[in-house]
């Protein structure tokens, strides 16, 4: 049974793959150098990020009316994973900026946020934070602890947010945070935070496994005076908010895990190829070839995957189920690859020059963020089970 009305095409457009060749020429020369010691020293690509903005990389499927590429959600997968094959740090500043600030800001904001926040968010002038997880409210996002009492022309802002990308280096946070307590998750608002508003602190940056270059930082809000032209759709509706937003962040850390996972791969073929052992490539050892044989199966699926849930996303059909399905498997594709690459590279892959140490420790977040495999299982089987 044929379950969407339209045909899937394998091939690409021209523009999808001229956007693929600008994110791997980017990754190549831009990324490439310099990203085992921003690892190491868990420093911010700034110049990076700056130059992926000029380009257009940070509002790719914002509408050029908002400063955006206007391109499709598949170039954005193309484009993520190219960019996370190289550096996951700096391709999850292009995720969260993308698909969680940008895309709730141009689908559910007011024409006056529009102009005021997404159009400097989506031609890359600042980066921006969704500020969703706290202490206590991580999978259970419904229990959100930090409140935002309504106080007639304005919001006071009290709590603590948690593990914030971009925490640091954002200039633009939408932070989820409960009204009315008694309605539950109906009671939930988003509301658009600035840096620099009275009352707005921001932690110091986590020392983390992976993603080192990545910012990621505690935010506290306390009596924080936010304007109510700052919230996002009507009183209530920031629950429902996080989570349409979510659904298509989910295709871009799938892509994010795809990338990992293939430049692990990509790595591991050239070396299996180069490095000889009892008198000839290992590549030419079954050992090896099932592994890259089991490599290769698993990414073109994830890819697949990825590809599929974009295509519904642009095609406005439902996607909820194929972006959790994308980032569940991607994530577990990107664990197994990377793990297998080291293991390839024997010695060498576990020392940094070798970059599928870093790739390994990257992948480990894919699980967790924007919903652990635990929560994406949840999703989808509620999905069939409906
Ligand atoms: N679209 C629209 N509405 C949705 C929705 C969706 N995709 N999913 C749920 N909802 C609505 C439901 O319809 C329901 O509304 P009603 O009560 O009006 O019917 C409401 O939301 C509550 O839904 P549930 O009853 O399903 O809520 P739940 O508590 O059982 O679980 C959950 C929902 C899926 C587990 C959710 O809490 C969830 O996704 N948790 C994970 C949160 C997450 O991903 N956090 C990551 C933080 S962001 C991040 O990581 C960014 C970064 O730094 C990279």
């Amino acid at each position: 049974m044929n379950q969407y009305p339209f045909q899937m095409h394998f091939d690409f457009t021209e523009e999808q793959l001229m956007i693929r060749q600008a994110a791997r020429d980017f990754a190549q020369h831009e990324l490439k150098p310099g990203v085992i010691e921003r690892d190491e020293h868990q420093k911010f690509p700034a110049e990076q990020i700056k130059k992926l903005g000029e380009l257009g990389f940070l509002g790719i499927m914002v509408s050029p009316e908002y400063g955006g590429s206007g391109m499709d959600a598949v170039s954005y997968v193309l484009a993520m994973e190219e960019l996370s094959k190289i550096d996951a740090s700096a391709s999850v500043v292009v995720s969260v900026n993308n698909s969680l600030v940008c895309y709730g800001l141009e689908h559910f904001g007011s024409e006056e946020q529009k102009r005021k926040y997404l159009v400097p968010l989506a031609s890359g002038q600042v980066i921006g934070a969704f500020c969703l997880s706290e202490p206590e409210a991580g999978s259970d996002a419904t229990s959100q602890h930090t409140t935002a009492i309504d106080m007639g022309d304005h919001y006071l802002l009290n709590g603590t947010k948690n593990w914030i990308t971009n925490g640091g280096n954002a200039s633009t946070y939408l932070v989820i945070a409960q009204t009315h307590p008694e309605k539950k998750h109906h009671g939930i608002n988003v509301l658009i935070v600035e840096k620099g508003m009275e009352g707005f602190t921001i932690g110091p940056k986590e020392n983390k496994l992976g993603i080192r270059g990545s910012d990621t930082h505690s935010l506290m809000f306390s009596d924080v005076k936010v304007p109510k032209e700052n919230r996002i759709g009507e009183d209530g509706f920031g629950f429902k908010f996080a989570m349409k937003t979510l659904e298509g962040g989910r295709i871009g850390i799938a892509a994010q895990a795809l990338g990992i996972a293939s430049g692990a791969y990509e790595l591991a073929l050239e070396y299996s190829k180069q490095r000889k052992a009892f008198g000839k490539s290992i590549a030419d050892l079954q050992a090896i070839q099932f592994k890259l044989a089991d490599m290769a199966t698993e990414i073109e699926a994830a890819r697949l995957l990825c590809i599929k849930a974009a295509w519904l996303k642009d095609q406005g059909l439902p996607y909820a189920q194929a972006s959790s399905m994308a980032k569940l498997y991607a994530s577990e594709v990107a664990m197994r690859t990377t793990v297998e690459a080291v293991q390839i590279h024997g010695g060498y892959g576990f020392v940094k020059e070798y970059h599928v140490e870093r790739m390994m420790r990257d992948a480990k977040i894919t699980q967790i963020y924007e919903g652990t495999s635990e929560i994406q299982r949840i999703v989808i089987s509620r999905e069939v089970l409906k």
